[in-house]
């Protein structure tokens, strides 16, 4: 596993982290204990060391199952969770910018954590509005100085112009962004890396995998059928477009040999702004198929602020 410097927080990083969306059952199933156990279990022995979730995936229900996951090993792992909104059901979320709502929804991220200090602490893909909120950030710097934060970032939606956010980062205490950031998306290399870079800001990539399909699995043609599966809501057309791209790339840009995932994370982290790529993962297999990205270096030159270790 290689590791990063994550921007001005000054954390050392592993370069793939874990994702988590999955558990919180918008990704055609819920998870149980001793699955999230194994998961959880298998990417520390791997050198895994940082895990991104959040208070919507599920109502703190991966919150909740990662608490347990972790709980003996706290010292092990950055743990990262986002404030913003409230799960309602599948796809359907209330919003709670105000600052004593997210006042009361960090104290409930702590205790389904089962920890002292969330680690990174981040905005969770809001409106410019919801962001330009002094009180807000004001609440949040105090609860940085009681101990409840180490430090902020801004999760920054993937739909409309994150100028204003990325910005403004500092500005507001944040040190990381988490940006859509894959072989189908490149659209932060302009509109983001070039001021994460000036800000010295930490950058996690976040749906390395564009939802899974550069795991080369899904061919042209696939449908998303369970209706529990979030891709079951997207437009068939663009899944299609999508499953032809990947088609293109396995054939002419995937060495022989490589699995397609771990080719498609490594990839991330060849450009200099990436810290950290986090895949979602439901399973020990997709762990240990991602985190192999720690070491397949492409070539891509040196990374700034990047160490090596053997597990
Ligand atoms: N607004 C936000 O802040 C926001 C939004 C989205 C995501 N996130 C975070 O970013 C993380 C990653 O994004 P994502 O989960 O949406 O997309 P992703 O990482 O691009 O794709 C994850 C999916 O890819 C498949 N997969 C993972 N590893 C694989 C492997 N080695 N081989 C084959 N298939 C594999 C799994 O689905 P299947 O096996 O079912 O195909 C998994 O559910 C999330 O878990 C969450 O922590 C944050």
């Amino acid at each position: 596993m290689r590791y990063r410097r994550l921007g001005k927080t000054n954390l050392r990083v592993s370069v793939v982290g874990l994702g988590t969306w999955q558990l919180g059952g918008e990704w055609g199933r819920a998870f149980t204990q001793s699955e999230v156990d194994a998961i959880v279990g298998r990417a520390h022995e791997l050198g895994i060391n940082f895990i991104d979730t959040a208070e919507c995936y599920g109502d703190h229900v991966s919150e909740r199952l990662i608490g347990r996951g972790i709980r003996g090993q706290r010292q092990a792992w950055i743990v990262a969770t986002k404030f913003g909104h409230r799960f309602k059901a599948l796809g359907q979320r209330d919003q709670l910018w105000q600052a004593d709502e997210v006042r009361q929804q960090l104290e409930e991220s702590l205790r389904a954590l089962q920890v002292e200090t969330i680690d990174l602490y981040q905005f969770h893909s809001g409106s410019d509005e919801a962001f330009a909120n002094d009180d807000l950030w004001t609440m949040l710097d105090k609860q940085v100085q009681a101990g409840k934060i180490r430090f902020l970032g801004i999760s920054i939606s993937s739909s409309g112009n994150p100028t204003l956010q990325v910005q403004r980062a500092s500005e507001v205490g944040a040190s990381v962004l988490q940006v859509v950031y894959n072989y189908l998306d490149r659209r932060p290399e302009t509109s983001i890396f070039p001021h994460s870079q000036a800000q010295d800001l930490g950058v996690l990539a976040r749906v390395p995998l564009a939802s899974g399909f550069l795991s080369g699995k899904y061919k042209p043609g696939h449908r998303f059928e369970n209706p529990a599966d979030v891709r079951a809501r997207w437009r068939p057309e663009e899944i299609e477009e999508k499953l032809r791209q990947v088609e293109h790339i396995r054939q002419n840009e995937v060495p022989a040999g490589v699995n397609m995932a771990t080719w498609a994370l490594a990839w991330c982290l060849q450009h200099p702004a990436v810290t950290c790529v986090i895949p979602g993962c439901k399973n020990v297999a997709q762990v240990e198929a991602n985190a192999a990205a720690g070491d397949l270096d492409l070539g891509g030159g040196d990374h700034p602020q990047t160490w090596s270790e053997s597990r």
